[in-house]
C-alpha cells in the first residue's frame, strides 16, 4: 500500500473511532438527563448493570437493565421494536413524555452509548414467561414490607404528584389477582396480553414471587 493512502485510511478509521466515542458521550448524558418537574431520565428507570448485579447494588428499577440491550433481539414485551432506538423512543413519548420524542440523532447517540455496555460473549437466556401465581398462593405478606418494596418497583410511576405516569395507589381498593395479573402481564382471563395498557410487566426472574407476596399485602386488599 501507498504511504499515502494508508495515512489517509488510518486517519479516517480514527475519525470514525472518535466519532463513536463522541456519540456514546453525548448518549451517555442523554441517558442521564432529568428536566426537573419534566421527565424522569432513563437512569432513574433502569440500569446498565448485568441482572445479577442489580440486586446486589440496589440498583433495581422499574424497567429491565440496559446491559446488553444494543444487542438484544427482542425485548420482553417490546418484540415489536427492530432496534433499541425504537424500545427507547417508546419510552421517551410514553414515560418522559418528550412530546415529539428522541430525533434521528439523539437516538444514535443512545444507541452508540447502550452499544458501549454490551457484553462481549452471547446473552444470557432469559427465563420464559410463566403463568401469574394468584391470590391462594401468594397468601400472606407484609404490608409495611410491601409499602418499602413498592416503592422501588411501582412508585416511580404510581404516586402522588400532579404529573405522576399513573394513579396512585389507594391500598385496598383492588383484588390481589388483579393486581397479581397485571403486574405479571396477564388480562382479567388470565391470557397473557403484554401490549394492553402501558405499564410493562415483571417476569418473576426480576420481582420474584416472594416480593410480590408483599406488595399485594399492601397494594390489594
Ligand atoms: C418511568 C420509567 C422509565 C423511563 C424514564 C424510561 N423507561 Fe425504558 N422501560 C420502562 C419500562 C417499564 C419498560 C418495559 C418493561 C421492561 O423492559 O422491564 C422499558 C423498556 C425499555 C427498553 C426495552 C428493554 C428490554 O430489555 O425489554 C429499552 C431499550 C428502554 N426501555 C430504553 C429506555 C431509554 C433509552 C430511556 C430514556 C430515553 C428510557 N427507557 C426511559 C421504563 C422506563
Ligand atoms: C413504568 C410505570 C409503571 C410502573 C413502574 C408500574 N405501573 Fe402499574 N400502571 C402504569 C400505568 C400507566 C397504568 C395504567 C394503564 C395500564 O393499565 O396499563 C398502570 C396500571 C396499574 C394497575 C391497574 C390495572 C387494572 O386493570 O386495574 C395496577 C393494579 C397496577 N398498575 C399495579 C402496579 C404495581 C403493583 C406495580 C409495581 C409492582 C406497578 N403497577 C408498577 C404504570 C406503571
Amino acid at each position: 500500500m501507498r504511504p499515502g493512502l494508508f495515512l489517509c485510511l488510518a486517519f479516517t478509521i480514527a475519525l470514525a473511532f472518535a466519532d463513536s466515542d463522541d456519540a456514546a458521550r453525548r448518549g451517555e448524558a442523554l441517558f442521564r438527563d432529568r428536566q426537573d418537574g419534566m421527565y424522569p431520565s432513563c437512569a432513574d428507570c433502569h440500569s446498565l448493570l448485568p441482572e445479577v448485579e442489580e440486586e446486589k447494588a440496589e440498583q433495581r428499577g422499574p424497567g429491565a437493565t440496559l446491559w446488553g440491550a444494543a444487542v438484544r433481539e427482542g425485548w420482553r414485551n417490546m418484540n415489536t421494536f427492530k432496534d433499541v432506538g425504537e424500545a427507547s423512543q417508546k419510552c421517551a413519548k410514553a414515560w418522559q413524555k418528550r412530546e415529539k420524542g428522541l430525533d434521528g440523532a439523539q437516538r444514535g447517540d443512545l444507541v452508540a452509548f447502550l452499544r458501549k455496555h454490551a457484553p462481549a460473549g452471547p446473552l444470557p437466556k432469559r427465563q420464559v414467561q410463566r403463568q401469574p401465581k394468584l391470590a391462594k398462593d401468594l397468601a400472606g405478606g407484609d404490608p409495611e414490607e410491601g409499602k418499602r418494596l413498592a416503592a422501588t418497583w411501582c412508585m416511580s410511576c404510581h404516586n402522588e404528584a400532579e404529573d405522576a405516569l399513573s394513579f396512585p395507589f389507594e391500598p385496598g381498593k383492588r383484588k390481589r389477582d388483579q393486581v397479581a395479573r397485571k403486574v405479571r402481564g396477564y388480562d382479567a382471563k388470565n391470557a397473557f396480553k403484554p401490549e394492553e395498557g402501558s405499564m410493562g410487566y415483571y417476569t418473576n426472574d426480576r420481582l420474584p414471587d416472594d416480593v410480590l407476596k408483599h406488595i399485594l399485602a399492601y397494594v390489594a386488599k
